[in-house]
């Protein structure tokens, strides 16, 4: 059996957070990652039949019955990520009743996976229903993107509209927009349910003053997606203050999405 430590996806798990820890996204505990594992690929790791405990997660994951997952722990920081994985980290196991999961391997000074396992899971689900190549899900806490909530109209189309007109390359990166939730309960079932619904549509999806959660295929392209956003949010805050003298114009950005060839929300412009 190979040493769990050098697995691959411990490795991304443990770069990407420190990276976006870095970025100063991931205060104290904020941020949660969810990356779904091939079977066969874990089983060079580790005794599949070997469940350390067994978590209630309080919600029904019929759809993910089988499936493994490296997890973020709850409480735990970013930061120590790269140096305890075996502490920050958990694999756990979707078990057949579809509300437990089986660990694997992690959580080892105790704990479970993150607070926002609805979140992540009913995330997953609902991606995968519309896009069966995806793994990540990813959620944090970015600065700028933040700061806009407080300053920005909270309206899907509008918030869309303007992150579009900060960045040539964002109408290309996300067309399909951006989801957008008002400030609710973080940690239940309901902001779950409210996200995964937004997951159909949408692979990001604001949470009203807290953060945002990205789904993708790969862990490069879901940060890619919430860095991209983030860098928007950015131009928007060192700008939204000063007399806006040019800006890109919607007639633009369908050359863009049409030059690229990218399905885009025409919906969420003003043509
Ligand atoms: P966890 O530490 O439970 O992952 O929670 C962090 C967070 O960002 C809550 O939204
Ligand atoms: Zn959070």
């Amino acid at each position: 059996m190979k040493n769990i430590l050098t697995a691959p996806f411990v490795e991304e798990m443990k770069k990407v957070t420190a990276n976006m820890y870095r970025l100063g996204w991931d205060e104290r505990n904020g941020g949660n990652i969810s990356y779904m594992l091939d079977t066969n690929e874990v089983a060079e790791y580790l005794d599949l039949n070997n469940v350390i405990r067994t978590i209630d997660t309080g919600f029904n994951a019929e759809k993910l019955i089988g499936k493994i997952f490296i997890v973020t722990g709850s409480g735990k920081y970013f930061k120590n990520v790269i140096d305890d994985p075996e502490a920050n980290l958990g694999i756990i196991r979707i078990a057949e009743d579809g509300t437990t999961a089986e660990l694997l391997w992690g959580y080892n000074k105790g704990g479970r996976p993150t607070s926002e396992l609805p979140a992540h899971l009913m995330s997953h689900m609902a991606r995968l229903s519309v896009d069966p190549e995806n793994r990540v899900v990813m959620h944090t806490h970015p600065t700028h993107t933040l700061a806009m909530n407080y300053v920005h109209e909270l309206d899907e189309k509008k918030f869309t509209h303007t992150l579009w007109e900060m960045c040539t390359e964002c109408i290309v990166v996300f067309p399909d927009g951006v989801g957008v939730l008002p400030w609710m309960l973080c940690g239940t079932n309901e902001i779950g349910e409210a996200t995964a619904k937004k997951m159909e549509e949408f692979r990001l999806v604001v949470w009203g003053m807290h953060g945002i959660y990205g789904a993708g295929k790969d862990m490069d392209e879901t940060f890619g997606l919430i860095e991209t956003v983030e860098k928007a949010a950015q131009i928007y805050m060192l700008t939204a203050h000063l007399p806006r003298i040019n800006t890109i114009k919607d007639s633009e950005m369908v050359e863009l999405a049409e030059f690229f060839g990218v399905n885009y929300r025409k919906d969420f412009l003003n043509l």
